[in-house]
């Protein structure tokens, strides 16, 4: 068995034989609908950035109640309830200790519980939550190992509960129209995507009062392979419909080494002595890159570079047997065989696929942070559950696309070789139903929005700060 910085790694590959060897679906949850909710009643676990950047939007949202607020840091919480000033929401709290969000979890007054923690404990909370007979809405990546991508589909499926992994990337203007696109065939057969996560987090990550307990360091000191994939991953796979006509089959993962990391852990530890613990670590690479091919034969690069002082780009290259687009580096392409089209061209062809979701909410979500995505995401998520639709992004794309974790991993540790990627769909994936409905033919209409349009982008107050920090420059505005 592998290890890495003294912890022994799990075999991926050994996990899905056993599993494999006796998996039966128990029950599809593509293109589920569960009961009814007129009012969603929300807990949030983790108040760190991501989870106040949600709830500064769900507390807009009709037929939302924000129900129950939880961190292990009472002064997130009190941060957390001071945004909720002056509006009807009056959460409960729960804020003394590690465990307590498990007391959140087992209430039986909320509807969805959303986990916006550190990566890692994603799926334990997602599977306590649905085992309490709740939906999930999880931040990503849901999951980041083998076993918890398995655990989390039998628990859905068992359950009935809903769980979706929020990639708010595929609810980007320039994504969500080139997936109408391809909907509607602008690409024609589409043989390729390119997609990435790379942006430099070095000062968010050796940052001492950024991630909660350095989580982020930590996770980039011991672990190998693409631990950020489903960004750049989500999109493309929604554009390919996969596990609903085509599914992942395998994939190569290569990496580089780190020539950043290590480097900076010990020039701080020289100056502060609370950088000791990081040392001698030995860091993953600082790009990795995995080609993956579908069973169609359809392939996708996927890349994840979160040091390197380059500028923010998650590619986006769509590449069909028609036509191809191109989101970054800016401004976003698009073209029909000779060249890039003239701008001109480019915003006609906007005009004319924008989907339905984006054209109803455009002005709400350009005000908003990622793009407006955010906003985008939370709504539709919420207008499904009150309207019994199927989610948006169901359990089986929430695995398949976190599995490319420690399968990545597997391969960077292997000399790069291949890898099969598990159909957690147990063959469902020939005829499961489109999800994602992007022209809103069911619901869309009763879930307003409790929010006056401003006539600029919303203040800069911190939330924004972080996220455009985050993004560093980049082609989102
Ligand atoms: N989709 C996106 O665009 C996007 C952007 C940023 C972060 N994320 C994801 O969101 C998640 C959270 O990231 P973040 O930047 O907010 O991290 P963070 O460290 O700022 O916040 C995490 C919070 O969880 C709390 N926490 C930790 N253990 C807990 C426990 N046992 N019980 C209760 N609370 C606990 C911490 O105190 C902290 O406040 C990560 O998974 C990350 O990958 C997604």
């Amino acid at each position: 068995m592998e290890k890495i910085n003294g912890i022994e790694q799990a075999d991926p590959v050994l996990i899905n034989e056993k599993y494999l060897k006796s998996h039966k679906q128990i029950f599809n949850m593509a293109g589920y609908r569960a009961a009814k909710i007129s009012t969603i009643r929300i807990g949030i676990i983790g108040l760190g950035v991501r989870g106040p950047m949600h709830l500064n939007i769900l507390k807009k949202i009709e037929g939302v109640e924000i129900k129950a607020l939880c961190d292990k840091n009472p002064e997130k919480v009190k941060e957390a309830v001071k945004m909720l000033e002056n509006t009807d929401h009056k959460p409960l709290l729960f804020t003394e200790g590690e465990e307590e969000w498990k007391k959140l979890c087992q209430r039986s007054d909320i509807d969805l519980v959303l986990v916006t923690t550190p990566f890692f404990m994603h799926t334990a909370m997602s599977i306590y939550a649905m085992k309490h007979g709740k939906h999930v809405a999880s931040e990503v990546p849901v999951a980041g190992t083998m076993e918890e991508c398995w655990d989390l589909v039998k628990t859905s499926e068992e359950t009935k509960c809903h769980l979706m992994m929020l990639e708010n990337y595929s609810y980007m203007e320039f994504h969500l129209q080139t997936l109408n696109m391809a909907r509607q065939g602008f690409f024609g057969e589409v043989i390729h995507g390119d997609g990435a996560y790379n942006t430099s987090k070095m000062n968010n990550n050796f940052g001492k009062n950024h991630y909660s307990d350095m989580w982020w360091l930590h996770q980039y000191a011991n672990r190998r392979g693409n631990v950020y994939p489903t960004h750049g991953l989500g999109p493309i796979c929604q554009i390919m419909d996969i596990n609903r006509g085509d599914r992942l089959d395998y994939m190569v993962s290569v990496e580089s080494n780190d020539f950043m990391m290590g480097n900076k852990a010990r020039e701080l530890a020289e100056k502060d002595p609370f950088f000791q613990e990081f040392k001698n670590l030995d860091f993953r690479g600082n790009m990795n890159t995995t080609v993956i091919r579908t069973l169609k034969g359809r392939t996708i690069m996927l890349q994840h570079d979160g040091t390197s002082p380059s500028p923010h780009n998650l590619i986006h290259g769509i590449y069909g047997t028609k036509g191809a687009a191109l989101f970054d580096p800016a401004p976003p392409r698009l073209s029909k065989g000779k060249g890039w089209l003239e701008a001109e061209v480019v915003d006609e062809l906007r005009d004319k696929f924008t989907p339905e979701i984006y054209k109803k909410m455009s002005n709400i979500t350009r005000s908003s942070a990622h793009g407006g995505s955010d906003f985008l995401m939370l709504w539709h998520l919420v207008d499904c559950l009150r309207n019994g639709l199927p989610v948006p992004q169901d359990v089986y794309d929430a695995a398949s696309w976190s599995s490319i974790i420690p399968l990545s991993q597997w391969s960077v540790l292997n000399r790069s070789n291949s890898v099969n990627i598990p159909d957690f769909t147990a063959g469902a994936w020939k005829t499961n139903p489109r999800n994602m409905d992007i022209e809103l033919k069911n619901g869309g209409a009763n879930t307003r929005i409790n929010f006056t349009i401003p006539d600029k982008p919303e203040p800069d107050d911190f939330l924004t700060r972080q996220w455009k920090q985050d993004l560093g420059g980049s082609n989102i505005k």
